[in-house]
């Protein structure tokens, strides 16, 4: 059966920060998906003479955008959600750690998987690059819930052997059994992948990552995330355990863990020869602009990034970060380059293709979901101001699509996810 979403229909199909006029949009569009896929996508008299048999749903209050793409995100972590005052390492041992302890307790490990997901549904998040957690019962579940709801995921147990709670504590050999089972379990099963995933090199012995390094050699079509340059204090500790490393990125690479299936969370103060290799390796980042500001880590730096060709996308960071929204991510990252001296102007074009296809790239899923390229995955979220919101004021007297998507970015709290279609089926919020 062929189904047509009738609204109005924006997305990004190509970088902005490359070309010029990136945005497409249809301000009485159809979209055609049949059997997941998207088919055809143009305005809805022209997509519905060509699928006249179509059933078409009428969405057009609000706005229709590609699902969102969240590339790095803690399952563990959303009660941790606005923990105020502290900076990483004590946020770590005073907030999150003593949680993320807890979750050796399967029964709470499911519940809050099953949380999870949802929240990231609700929240409009389609894809999502997630640090599982350190048992491997609790990611089982994370993998399980995913599963249930049909969330496209990237995911890992996450691995560390000292400097944190010894309850997190693995050794690498456990380490290497457990991944492996997990990997043979769910790495490619419909729509799950795994990460390797240790936490950050302060929290990893040089075995660890050796094993991290097997791990993506025995299975070269894994994914690799974890944590980089984020906190000064963390980034001297990391140079204190590495005396040999010439910088932070050097105790991941030094273990062949970056490459361009690698993705780095944070890097808000990479050295030039961080940026020039994680260039070279075609190696990409999670830019994490609530968290960035929330835990005080600092401000990315985006023009370096961009002068390097280094490639990133955006991550909500839950629990450093203020929230699951994407498009709260996108101001985040608008204001904060605002307040930079040497900061981004970024366009509402920029945070859509930050939002969608920008973390699909990073993701290495560019040809799959991030755009309504026909062909792709038919991931899409149909967004409505709620009613007598600012928003909704705004959506009524609105010129240019560009205003629309500014105002979408700006009063995001203001709009409801109402309808979430995953490979075009729709997904149940609540
Ligand atoms: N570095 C190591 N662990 C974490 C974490 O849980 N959150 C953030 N923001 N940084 C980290
Ligand atoms: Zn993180």
């Amino acid at each position: 059966m062929t189904v047509i979403l009738r609204g109005l229909i924006v997305h990004t199909p190509k970088n902005p920060f490359q070309e010029a006029q990136t945005l497409e949009a249809f301000s009485d569009g159809g979209l055609a998906f049949r059997a997941g896929q998207i088919i055809a996508l143009g305005s809805f008299s022209e997509v519905l003479a060509r699928f006249p048999e179509a059933q078409v749903h009428d969405c057009r209050e609000g706005v229709l955008l590609p699902g969102l793409v969240d590339t790095h995100v803690h399952y563990p972590q959303t009660r941790v959600i606005g923990a105020m005052g502290y900076s990483l390492l004590d946020w770590l041992e005073q907030r999150t750690l003593p949680l993320e302890a807890r979750l050796s307790d399967n029964r709470l490990a499911r519940e809050l998987a099953r949380e999870f997901v949802r929240l990231l549904l609700r929240n409009g998040t389609t894809t999502a690059l997630v640090f599982g957690s350190h048992f491997q019962g609790a990611t089982a579940n994370l993998f399980g819930a995913a599963e249930d709801v049909g969330l496209r995921m990237i995911a890992g147990q996450v691995c560390s052997d000292r400097m944190l709670l010894p309850a997190l504590h693995t050794t690498p050999e456990q380490s290497y059994a457990e991944q492996k089972m997990l990997i043979q379990r769910f790495h490619g099963r419909g729509k799950l992948r795994y990460a390797v995933t240790p936490r950050f090199s302060l929290s990893a012995s040089e075995a660890l990552l050796e094993v991290c390094q097997t791990l993506l050699q025995e299975h070269p079509d894994l994914h690799f995330t974890t944590h980089i340059n984020e906190n000064l204090e963390e980034i001297r500790t990391v140079a204190e355990l590495f005396p040999w490393a010439q910088n932070y990125l050097h105790t991941y690479d030094r273990f062949g863990l970056v490459g361009e299936r690698s993705v780095f969370a944070h890097n808000v103060h990479p050295s030039e020869l961080e940026l020039l290799r994680l260039a070279e390796a075609r190696a990409a980042i999670a830019h994490c602009p609530s968290s960035n500001a929330f835990i005080g880590s600092g401000i990315f730096p985006m023009k370096r990034h961009l002068g390097h060709g280094v490639r990133f996308g955006l991550g909500s960071d839950v629990g450093g970060g203020t929230g699951f929204s994407l498009l709260k991510e996108g101001l985040m990252a608008y204001l904060a380059q605002r307040y930079a001296p040497d900061g981004v102007r970024l366009t509402p074009a920029h945070l859509l293709y930050l939002a969608t296809l920008a973390g699909a790239e990073v993701l290495g899923l560019g040809e799959v979901v991030g755009s309504f390229s026909p062909g792709k995955a038919a991931d899409v979220i149909w967004l409505k101001p709620q009613p007598g919101s600012t928003l909704e004021v705004h959506f009524r007297h609105l010129e240019t699509v560009e205003d629309l998507l500014g105002s979408l970015f700006t009063l995001h709290g203001e709009a409801q996810v109402h309808k979430v279609w995953l490979e075009g089926r729709e997904a149940l919020l609540d």
